[in-house]
């Protein structure tokens, strides 16, 4: 089954073609318009901004994934109609301006070119994008239980997985989400929007011990997090000491980094003991942190467990992970509704 894959849910333009075959599924294309230079003066995404963006760009996109992924074809769109099977989007959560344009070119090419339409779930996207790329296999994997940390500018949420479609949710932030922390705290230090690569790239020169912060939760009895009292930390110290210096910068970004890094290996890890899992996702933008791969991965080899990441390209959102959790769903024969599918800013698990 080939699938064309939408992705609008936030600041990024995302067009893909996936082919899904039996357990495997192969990228042919992934595009992405970035729309970082638009949202980078304001420190965070302007969901209006974002989605006047996406109409700008989503037929280009589109356009240029298909091109991609058939070459010979030119731009000629009946023949890409003939070589896609389904059209896959995501329609929830995110936001919910933003979405929509996405949605509605995607119903807008399943109703022209008469094929089935695959609303998606942002997050299952996430957790599906390790089947390319990475150390798992095929989606056989999924026949067993496994953890799922997702962790981006819009989640921190811990999932158990019994099965493929089958979801708990253990637990998840109580107020700012990781990557948020991230992008908040890079302001406070005048550090440039996305926060993560940029603080990560000035934790290098910087001491993780120089600052305590404060591991809000760490030892809470739930499963979930906490990282608004991080970012403030972070805006006391920047008050408080003398402002400016590259190594005061950097330290305040590695004892950050390190904190939330922590904070996350530790519940997850402890999620994963307690519910005897042996397999953990660590999946969404955040999770391309270098620092926070090398914790899990020290913390997973003493515990005996098993990590796996998605490659650093489908870390952050992309239409790709939005067509191979298409594709599952598809080949669960869930399609959806052309009229009536619609875009929704939260879903239920
Ligand atoms: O998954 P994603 O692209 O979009 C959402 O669904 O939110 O995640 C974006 C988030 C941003 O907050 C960004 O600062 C963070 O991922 N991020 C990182 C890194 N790269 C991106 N956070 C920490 N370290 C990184 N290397
Ligand atoms: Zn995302």
């Amino acid at each position: 089954m080939t699938i064309l894959a939408i992705e609008t849910s936030c600041d990024e333009t995302g067009a893909a073609v996936v082919e899904g075959c039996g357990n495997r599924v192969k990228i042919f294309s992934n595009a992405v318009g970035s729309q970082i230079k638009i949202h980078q003066r304001y420190g965070g995404v302007v969901p209006e901004l974002a989605a006047r963006r996406h109409a700008e760009m989503i037929v280009s996109v589109i356009e240029k994934a298909l091109n991609q992924a058939f070459p010979n074809y030119d731009g000629d769109a009946q023949i890409f109609a003939k070589n896609i099977d389904a059209i896959a989007v995501t329609n929830a959560p995110g936001l919910i301006i933003a979405l929509l344009v996405g949605l509605e070119a995607a119903k807008s090419l399943a109703f022209a070119w008469s094929k089935p339409l695959i609303g998606v779930n942002h997050l299952e996207g996430h957790i599906y994008s390790v089947l390319a790329e990475s150390g798992i296999q095929d989606a056989s994997f999924f026949n067993s239980p496994s953890l799922a940390l997702i962790v981006s500018g819009g989640h921190t949420e811990l999932i158990l997985i019994h099965k493929y479609g089958d979801y708990q949710v253990l637990g998840r932030t109580r107020d700012d989400a990781a990557g948020e922390a991230f992008d908040k705290a890079a302001k406070i230090l005048s550090l440039p929007y996305p926060g993560g690569p940029a603080i990560s790239k000035a934790a290098i020169e910087g001491l993780a011990d120089a600052h305590k912060m404060p591991l809000a939760m760490l030892n809470s009895k739930d499963f979930d997090f906490s990282f608004a009292g991080i970012k403030t930390h972070v805006l006391n110290l920047v008050k408080e000491l003398k402002r400016g210096s590259v190594p005061f910068i950097a330290n305040i970004a590695a004892s950050f980094q390190e904190a939330i890094c922590d904070i996350l290996v530790a519940k997850t890890i402890a999620a994963a003991l307690h519910h005897r899992i042996k397999s953990i996702i660590i999946t969404g933008g955040v999770s391309a942190n270098a620092r926070l791969r090398e914790k899990f991965q020290e913390a997973a080899q003493i515990e005996n467990l098993n990590c796996h990441f998605p490659s650093l390209e489908l870390s952050g959102d992309n239409a790709a992970m939005i067509g191979i959790a298409g594709y599952l769903k598809a080949r669960s024969n869930k399609f959806d509704d052309i009229f009536k599918l619609k875009a929704m800013p939260k879903i239920k698990w």
